[in-house]
């Protein structure tokens, strides 16, 4: 596939098959992340993938633990694809998907957020070429900032003074691909001179 195919044809994906995605396919995106560009050149993130249905379920429910619908009235994400955000009885922010990948930095480092979401982009951009579905989820501070969480980044060797900036689940689809969202007008501009 050549790229452009391959970034149009991703879209955010929360309805999943129970199906698990193979280790060999895990491997490829992870190896995707890890080549993302970062700040400085420094590599200061880390993933750690959760090749395993009811941990990443358990962990997404966590997710969800401190969901905070203030602010949300009026918003919609996507009715092919309802998210947290559309629909109140979703309670695993990972959607039911068999494999989740949690992307970690460094907490006291200014791009740390900007160095995991160019690794997330590489992870869901290599999903799409194998066929994998995938979703960038948010909340990674909040899901690991518990006693459980907190017990789960020390037996994953997560270093000292890291802290998780989001996640890609992944997984098989279960139904139909979503129609994208048409482009928002005036967003491109190019200047000559
Ligand atoms: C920074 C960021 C955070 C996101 N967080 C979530 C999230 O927590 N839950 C979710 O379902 N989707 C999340 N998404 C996915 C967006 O909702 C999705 O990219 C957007 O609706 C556009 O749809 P598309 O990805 O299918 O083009 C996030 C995407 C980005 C870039």
């Amino acid at each position: 596939m050549a790229l452009m195919d391959i970034i149009k044809a991703r879209h955010s994906i929360r309805k999943y098959t129970d199906k698990q995605i193979s280790r060999e396919d895990l491997k490829k995106i992870l190896e995707a992340g890890s080549l993302a560009p970062n700040a400085g050149g420094g590599q200061r993130s880390m993933m750690v993938a959760v090749h395993d249905k009811e941990l990443t379920t358990h962990i997404g429910k966590m997710n969800m633990a401190h969901f905070d619908r203030t602010n949300l009235a009026g918003n919609y994400v996507s009715k092919e694809q309802p998210s947290t955000i559309d629909d109140p009885t979703i309670k695993n922010g990972f959607y039911g998907a068999p494999t989740v990948v949690c992307v970690f930095c460094q907490d006291n480092f200014l791009f740390r957020t900007a160095d995991a979401f160019c690794i997330m982009e590489n992870m869901v951009l290599q999903a799409t070429e194998l066929g994998i579905a995938s979703c960038i989820v948010s909340r990674g501070y909040e899901t690991f900032n518990c006693e459980e969480g907190r017990q789960l980044m020390k037996k994953w060797e997560v270093p000292e003074g890291y802290a998780c900036q989001g996640f890609v689940i992944l997984g098989y689809i279960d139904g139909e691909q979503p129609h994208g969202k048409p482009r928002k007008p005036g967003r491109i501009k190019i200047v000559e001179g």
